[in-house]
């Protein structure tokens, strides 16, 4: 089966691109990063548990379905053919700001052998680019305090607390 992206290539900041380390590729996610990885690179977050590769093409497929709103993008070792870097941008339809939209990033994770050589600002600048691409008023995102100065390099000032429920 060929291989699927999640979406189109205009979304992919070519300055980003021409910033990264020779031989590696800014991408959207594709239907067989699985085995490039990706579940693997996640892993520096938290428990992302063991899926089988039906479990993983039944979450692309549905963020296929919504690719107005997912926009997950890799960076790729490709000498390697492994993926070094991840992050997401989640687009969410507001009513106030006249139908404003809100980008959200969520998930960004860079390899444990790789961190410190700038891919994680490269992946925020990406998606920060699909976000104002989208039409974004804002894009904001939440972490821990350890964090704080790799975002505040990434252009993002401290605003508000974060608050959570766990079920
Ligand atoms: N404290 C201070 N400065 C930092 C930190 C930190 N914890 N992390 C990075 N920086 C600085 C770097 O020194 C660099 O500064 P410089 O431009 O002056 O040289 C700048 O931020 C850019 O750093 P990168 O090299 O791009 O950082 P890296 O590629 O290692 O990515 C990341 C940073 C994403 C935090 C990575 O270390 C990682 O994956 N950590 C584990 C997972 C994680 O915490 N992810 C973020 C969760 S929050 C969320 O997903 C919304």
């Amino acid at each position: 089966m060929s291989e699927i992206s999640l979406f189109e290539n205009t979304l992919l900041s070519p300055e980003v691109q021409a910033q990264l380390p020779a031989g590696h590729t800014l991408r959207a996610l594709r239907s067989n990063d699985y085995e490039r990885g990706f579940l693997k690179v996640l892993e520096v977050l938290t428990e992302v548990g063991n899926h089988t590769k039906q479990e993983w093409l039944e979450q692309f497929n549905y963020l296929k379905q919504h690719n107005h709103e997912y926009f997950t993008i890799t960076i790729t070792d490709d000498k390697r053919d492994q993926v070094v870097a991840a992050g997401t941008i989640f687009v969410e339809r507001k009513f106030v700001h006249k139908n404003g939209l809100v980008g959200h990033i969520e998930d960004i994770a860079v390899d444990g052998n790789q961190q410190g050589k700038k891919l994680g600002l490269r992946i925020i600048q990406a998606l920060k680019f699909i976000g104002a691409q989208r039409g974004c008023y804002k894009v904001i995102l939440d972490c821990s305090e350890k964090n704080v100065p790799f975002y505040e390099k990434c252009g993002f000032k401290q605003k508000e607390y974060e608050m959570a429920w766990y079920v």
